[in-house]
């Protein structure tokens, strides 16, 4: 059953979607209208013809601007190494097409994106699972034991503010996982979706700032970034990073030779958004709106440990729309989950879901609840119904 379906009065942090009130409404209807008046009078074939492979020009140039502007010390993007994708999901879709077989092996984190390993599995990949650590995102150690034992051809990460731990890798681990991409004869698929919805500390560079420019033919890092976090998903609009021969590979796929660019008409609505610097406007309320939902959160669940003895323990976030709540030892997580949900009329996500490959008897010690889908006062009646829940559980009453 979908996540995102849940009963009336079922309290929902299991989802992973934007409220209604973090969408850009006020902004995609100028910057539609914006593109009517233009559409109206231009003869521009920009507007309603195929797109180029690619993209178009405009739109590759302004979106290589964004990333290159909002790129901190990185060198500047080339509008070369860029695709222009219906979301990060096409994007993963289309550069299996290219350069996947089936039965290549591809390391995933545990826990990872679940949707993402849907993705994988279509093109029939071998997956292997690697931990991640809170310090470094990676158990580094097992993923080198592994990269010893047989030939691994993709590594899929989420990089930053993870989906669903939160976890972003620090410069040195990006170092050393380029390095071993490189040694190892792997492509990293880093999925970056998250990397604009970010308080604190400035992040690292973009994982291509890791890589070279355009590096070897078989290796290196392709990322996959979009605007469904940082505008809409229902624009479908994203984009690739990658070598350039990854790109015109990408471009010669036949459907895109027969269609044009998937993205075409959409693409040419976000750019004007780009480049009127209502994207950048929309991601700074964002980044303030999500701070604000997750700092309540944690207070919520900091005011249950206090006072009301429920010894739940977190990393805090500091970006994305998630916090990966490790539970107490004596709670068992899928029993809890399915007590929360039709008992106590709330919903998460347990953290077993969260992983690509299942493992007989593994047992999960966490929940993954969703700050971005909820209000405030939603939420801390959400915290509230998730520590009766667990209470109830070591009464002996049933939840767990
Ligand atoms: C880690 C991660 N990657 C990708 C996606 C989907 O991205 P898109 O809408 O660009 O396909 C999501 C959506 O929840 C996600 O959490």
């Amino acid at each position: 059953m979908s996540v995102a379906r849940v009963a009336e009065g079922v309290i929902n942090l299991a989802v992973g979607h934007p409220h209604a009130s973090l969408l850009p409404r006020q902004l995609l209807a100028e910057g539609c209208e914006a593109a009517a008046a233009v559409l109206a009078t231009s003869d521009s074939k920009y507007d309603l013809g195929y797109a180029d492979e690619q993209g178009n020009d405009n739109v590759l140039e302004s979106v290589a601007t964004f990333l290159s502007r909002t790129g901190g010390a990185a060198p500047p993007v080339l509008p070369t190494e860029l695709f222009i994708t219906c979301g990060v999901s096409h994007g993963l879709e289309t550069v299996l097409s290219v350069l996947s077989r089936p039965g290549d092996v591809c390391v995933v984190t545990c826990p990872t994106y679940f949707l993402a390993a849907r993705v994988l599995a279509d093109h029939q990949l071998q997956l292997r699972e690697v931990s991640c650590c809170d310090t470094e995102g990676l158990d580094f150690a097992a993923l080198e034991a592994l990269l010893e034992r047989e030939p691994v051809r993709f590594l899929y990460i989420v990089t930053s503010h993870a989906n669903p731990t939160g976890v972003t890798l620090n410069a040195d681990a990006r170092r050393c996982l380029v390095a071993l991409a490189h040694k190892h004869r792997f492509w990293v698929l880093a999925d970056e979706v998250y990397t604009y919805l970010h308080w604190g500390e400035p992040l690292p560079p973009r994982m291509r700032a890791f890589d070279e420019p355009d590096g070897p033919a078989d290796c290196g890092v392709i990322a996959m970034n979009s605007f469904s976090k940082m505008l809409a998903p229902a624009l479908r609009c994203g984009w690739v990073e990658a070598p350039s021969h990854v790109v015109r590979a990408l471009s010669r796929r036949g459907y895109v030779v027969s269609g044009g660019n998937p993205a075409a008409f959409v693409s040419r609505l976000v750019v004007g958004m780009l480049e009127g610097g209502g994207v950048e406007a929309h991601l700074a309320f964002l980044q303030a709106a999500l701070k604000e939902r997750c700092e309540l959160l944690q207070e919520c669940l900091r005011a249950e440990c206090e006072t009301g003895g429920v010894d739940w323990d977190w990393t805090p976030p500091c970006g994305g729309y998630f916090l990966w709540l490790r539970l107490p030892e004596d709670v068992d997580v899928e029993v809890l989950v399915a007590a929360a949900r039709t008992r106590f009329a709330v919903s998460v996500l347990p953290g077993g879901a969260c992983s690509a490959v299942s493992v007989a008897g593994r047992k999960a010690r966490h929940v993954r609840p969703c700050f971005s889908f909820l209000t405030l006062e939603t939420l801390r009646e959400g915290v509230s119904r998730l520590a009766t829940a667990v209470r109830a559980g070591r009464n002996g009453d049933g939840a767990n």
